[in-house]
């Protein structure tokens, strides 16, 4: 039987990959304007990483881990997330010890959940990310909103919405909690086994629940806002206020939970306005003022960060209609008539190869039409063409492959040409 891939993988293949390719350029061009540095993080973890960092009681956790004991019989994790990775590499390599502060951390790479498989929905996943860690300021919270926002504007996608609250600090989600149980507690058993499940140990993600989303309970639930303190509520209104400077255009939305345990204040999601998109939340991320702590680092390092997965980024893209100005011509493709002339154009693709063109050559001493038929399939711009002649008299004939014009050029000044016609070069 042939083997296929695992559920919720992808393969990605050439043409797809050129736009990853162009994706992950851009982020990385992106992150680096807004002066974060790359980290890169094990893809596996200990377990207990991801049991006390993203929480007991949240899904992630509690179905969708990829979990196993390894050949030491040490209990392993591939990663759901990369917070939690970024975050212990934070307080094992000291980075808080660094003089820059706060860290201004990215990365991209591939995050695994066993979840129902779904457009929009993988196993194996790849999320960009940004964590900024050590100091707190309203400005750091609308820097990394802003941040999430443009990446969007940037590919093209004007269609989002971003979504905010604040979740305030644990004392006050304390007694929000309370609020929730008292609100829910008579009528749970209306709401689906899961929400029944979260009634003592996390209420707030009843308010998160699929299957009811409708249900009026929701809608009438006590709002977090109203239980937050004067200090949250100023700090929340200094990061609206900023992402208004910043032209960030937001919602509050006071049912905004999200679905990991560490967050505290800001916390927001970013969603595609678009009716043929099933998955709308594109990207998610907020304050994790404990984690560090949590995670036995000091206990004033605090952080902020999102995440978004480039598979909804390319759903996004696809829905409204952008294409991305993906390159897939090559320079010059290398056609030879004749057994010298072919031993010559390996030598010459090579030199132009390692000048830096995009060059090809034919393997299989075609015909002279055919290999100018593969030379339009590679989409060159130019083809050189090697002859008995031109041989004879050390030069090739370049064709312009767009308008069919031919020039004689010694062999000598072939690379100094090609730099004035294809890189527009003096
Ligand atoms: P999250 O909301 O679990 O947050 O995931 C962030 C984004 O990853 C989602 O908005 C979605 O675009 C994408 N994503 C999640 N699961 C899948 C999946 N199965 N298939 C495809 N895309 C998916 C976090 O992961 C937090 N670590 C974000 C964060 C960083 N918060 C603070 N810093």
């Amino acid at each position: 039987m042939v083997i296929t891939m695992p559920r919720g993988t992808q393969d990605i293949l050439p043409e797809e990959s050129k736009k990853w390719q162009y994706i992950e350029e851009k982020l990385r061009k992106i992150s680096d304007n807004f002066c974060y540095e790359e980290i890169r993080t094990p893809m596996f973890e200990s377990t207990e990483l991801f049991s006390r960092g993203v929480g007991d009681t949240t899904d992630i956790v509690q179905k969708e881990m990829y979990t196993f004991l390894d050949k030491g019989n040490r209990s392993i994790t591939l990663r759901p997330e990369g917070t939690a990775g970024v975050v212990r590499s934070y307080i094992e390599n000291k980075l808080f010890a660094k003089t820059i502060q706060p860290q201004k951390l990215y990365y991209i790479g591939p995050m695994f959940r066993y979840e129902r498989k779904q457009k929009g929905r993988y196993r194996q996943f790849v999320q960009y990310g940004v964590e900024v860690i050590g100091e707190e300021s309203p400005k750091i919270d609308a820097e990394v909103i802003s941040l999430a926002y443009n990446i969007y504007k940037m590919f093209g996608i004007e269609n989002i919405k971003v979504s905010i609250n604040s979740l305030g600090n644990p004392e006050e989600r304390k007694a929000y909690n309370e609020a929730l149980i008292k609100h829910f507690e008579p009528r749970i058993h209306e709401f689906d086994e899961d929400c029944n499940n979260r009634l003592y140990k996390n209420p707030m993600r009843i308010l998160d629940c699929k299957v009811d989303a409708e249900h009026e309970l929701i809608k009438t639930a006590p709002k977090l806002l109203e239980y937050l303190g004067e200090e949250s509520k100023k700090y929340f209104a200094q990061v609206l206020k900023h992402l208004d400077a910043l032209g960030v255009k937001y919602e509050i939305d006071h049912s905004l939970v999200r679905g990991l345990d560490y967050y505290t204040h800001t916390a927001f999601e970013i969603m595609i306005d678009n009716p043929k998109v099933e998955l709308k939340t594109l990207c998610g991320g907020g304050r994790y003022n404990g984690l560090v702590k949590l995670l036995d680092g000091p206990e004033d390092k605090k952080g902020i960060g999102f995440a978004l997965s480039i598979e909804r980024l390319l759903l996004a893209l696809e829905s409204e209609n952008i294409e991305l100005p993906i390159e897939d011509t090559i320079d010059v493709f290398v056609v030879a008539m004749g057994e010298k002339a072919a031993d010559v154009s390996v030598k010459l693709t090579n030199e132009l190869r390692i000048a830096g063109y995009k060059a090809q050559n034919d393997y299989f001493d075609k015909k002279m039409k055919v290999q100018m038929k593969i030379a339009s399939r590679y989409k060159a711009r130019v083809s050189i063409i090697i002859g008995e002649s031109e041989l004879q008299n050390n030069e090739f004939v370049v064709k312009n492959m767009s308008n069919s014009e031919q020039k004689n050029i010694k062999s000598t000044e072939i690379v100094e040409y090609l730099k004035r016609e294809l890189r527009g070069e003096k």
